[in-house]
């Protein structure tokens, strides 16, 4: 598997629309697709698309173990709905202990060497883990998210996990995504209501002000150019025009 597979796929899954490339993309790669969710509305666009279509398609997330109670409460609502597993990533423990005994409970709001170590440890090693030995990533991002996201393209390759990336619903608008929930009564983070367009931990999301951007909330005390905990940053880097 390599960067040139993406020439194959682009053209065949162009023009379709996102449930019907899941389907493709499922079917093309059995066993070999997985979706990662962190429960937000955009997430939750594509698990009911894989969930009502019974896709094997894996879907998992990373349960940093520092969540909002409203996120489990929409997972919890997810799994009830649906009846199909979504598979949950931890930290390695002994390095959240190691971290946290070292530094407390709360080191990533004293630098950002700090915070990228936290993310290191509760996302980006479970990242891997989920995504190893796979061949297509699906996530959720959508162009209108931030400046380095509209330089994407909604089919990408990750050199970092070796990895096929694709986001169905990168071409999206907010209003599409709230649609697509009320018509088809998808379960839906309550926190979306109170301000939060975007939602990761709790200690480093808070809501946003009418006006402000859709990313102001997450790690608000950092510099506007280091708001990625490393999930997404390394494509976003290099696609940037
Ligand atoms: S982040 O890089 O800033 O944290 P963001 O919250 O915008 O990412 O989410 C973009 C996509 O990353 C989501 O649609 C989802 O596919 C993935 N993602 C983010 N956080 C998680 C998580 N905790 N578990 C699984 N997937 C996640
Ligand atoms: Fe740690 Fe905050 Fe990153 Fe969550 S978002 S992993 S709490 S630094």
């Amino acid at each position: 598997m390599n960067s040139k597979v993406i020439n194959d796929i682009q053209p065949e899954i162009t023009g379709m629309a996102p449930g019907s490339a899941l389907a493709w993309l499922a079917n093309k790669f059995p066993d070999q697709v997985v979706f990662s969710t962190s429960f937000g509305w955009e997430d939750q666009v594509i698990t009911h698309m894989i969930f009502s279509q019974k896709l094997p398609i894996k879907v998992f997330t990373l349960e940093t173990g520092r969540i909002f109670p409203e996120t489990y409460y929409v997972w919890n609502r997810t799994m009830e709905m649906y009846g199909q597993p979504v598979y949950a990533y931890y930290p390695k423990t002994e390095l959240v202990q190691e971290m946290v005994s070292k530094k407390g409970p709360s080191s990533f709001y004293e630098s950002v060497e700090n915070r990228k170590e936290c993310c290191g440890i509760r996302k980006i090693e479970p990242l891997k883990r989920a995504l190893a030995g796979n061949t297509v990533w699906i996530t959720g991002i959508r162009a209108e998210q931030s400046a380095n996201r509209q330089y994407m393209d909604n089919i990408e390759w990750d050199e970092g996990n070796q990895i096929i990336k694709y986001h169905p619903i990168y071409s999206w608008s907010l209003d599409e995504v709230k649609n697509y929930i009320k018509t088809n009564n998808i379960p839906y983070n309550p926190l979306h209501d109170k301000g939060f367009p975007s939602i990761g931990c709790a200690p480093c999301t808070r809501a946003v002000q009418p006006g402000e951007d859709f990313r102001a909330g997450r790690w608000w005390w950092e510099d506007q150019s280091k708001k990625e905990c490393g999930l997404h940053s390394v494509q976003e880097i290099i696609t940037e025009k």
